[in-house]
């Protein structure tokens, strides 16, 4: 079979390994052929190529990124829709698609899948959001990227006896920041599942200080205040009615400091996260997730998305692995949260 392979929506570390993982298992084991369509969904609408055979994927799985580009073309909008993915599959003599994405590129597979296109899906978000895998590839990565930097932060707010804010990747899920902020040892974490008011964050900055600490907080990027703690956010505005700026980490800093009297800086790690070498487990499970997706097209598994259960990589349809987000459960939180006092 010829297999087109497309990276789609934000990067993650590890997309390389997944390409490296199919393309290798693909040629030597199933003796499949490989076509690289560039910048996600956008190479396939436009028939935008490149050759992808055992030359191109060697040595690519410590590299970051992915060797393909990606982008957020959706395939229905502009020239896109069901008969140009099949016109163009047709002229470039492609049998199948196997799209590494996350919930938006496997939303748009479903509904190209369902209108008969052959199409296997790879789950891909560092955010970790995905509900019927237990682990995206990426995270690891992201996680030990913000624990690197926090640690760092620690030493700097020691030396001055300041709060350190912390905001890390998450837009939707604080998974990102549940783990490294219990990785790093931090006072407060502050997720999209969790309501938390200035009071409690105060509290337990104003704790750790007592005890001598330098107050780390770990925010993930899609926290809110309450509006009783933010009444301007509505209109675009800070909490002290100032056009709003930066993220959630730069709202909270100077709230902090107002209510607990510590000097208080914060620090946005954004894109850092997902940019540079993936980990080892990272690397691993891209590999496997690569080499599974290769043997779902050789079974005929349209409509499938490879996912890991436990130990083991198993493959789930498209519409079980959409429209629930996996949200840090209660009682991570709870537990997370005992150490902070
Ligand atoms: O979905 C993954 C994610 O990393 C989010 O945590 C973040 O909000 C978003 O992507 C950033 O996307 P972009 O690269 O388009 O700015």
């Amino acid at each position: 079979m010829r297999i087109g392979m497309l990276t789609s929506g934000g990067d993650a570390p590890g997309l390389n390994a997944v390409i490296r993982g199919a393309v290798l298992i693909g040629q030597t084991v199933h003796g499949h052929d490989f076509i690289g369509l560039r910048d996600g969904w956008r190479g396939l609408i436009e028939a935008d190529t490149m050759p992808l055979g055992r030359n191109e994927v060697k040595g690519i799985s410590k590299q970051g990124g992915t060797i393909l580009g990606t982008s957020r073309t959706n395939p229905f909008e502009g020239r896109g829709g069901v008969d140009r993915v099949t016109e163009v599959m047709t002229e470039l003599g492609i049998d199948a698609i196997i799209a590494i994405g996350g919930e938006g590129t496997l939303a748009a597979a479903k509904r190209l899948t369902d209108a008969g296109i052959r199409i296997v899906g790879v789950p891909k978000t560092v955010d970790n959001d995905l509900d019927a895998t237990d682990y995206t590839f990426g995270f690891d990565t992201a996680v030990q990227i913000a624990t690197e930097a926090m640690d760092r932060l620690r030493t700097t707010g020691d030396a001055h006896s300041r709060c350190m804010v912390a905001e890390v990747m998450g837009r939707h899920v604080g998974w990102i920041a549940l783990h490294s902020g219990m990785a790093s040892g931090a006072h407060a974490i502050l997720i999209p599942e969790q309501r938390t008011s200035m009071e409690q964050i105060a509290a337990w900055v104003t704790s750790a200080a007592s005890r001598g600490r330098a107050p780390l907080v770990v925010v993930a990027e899609g926290f809110t205040l309450d509006s009783m703690d933010d009444p301007h956010s509505e209109r675009g505005l800070d909490a002290f009615g100032r056009p709003r700026l930066g993220g959630i980490g730069e709202l909270i800093a100077p709230l902090i400091e107002e209510r607990t009297g510590i000097e208080t800086r914060a620090t946005t790690l954004g894109h850092i996260q997902r940019g540079g070498t993936p980990s080892a487990f990272d690397r691993v499970l891209a590999t496997r997730l690569g080499m599974a997706a290769v043997n779902a097209v050789t079974n005929g598994d349209w409509g499938r998305m490879v996912a890991l259960r436990s130990t083991e990589i198993v493959t789930v349809p498209f519409a079980e692995a959409l429209g629930t987000l996996k949200t840090v459960p209660q009682s991570r939180y709870d537990e997370a949260a005992m150490l902070f006092g």
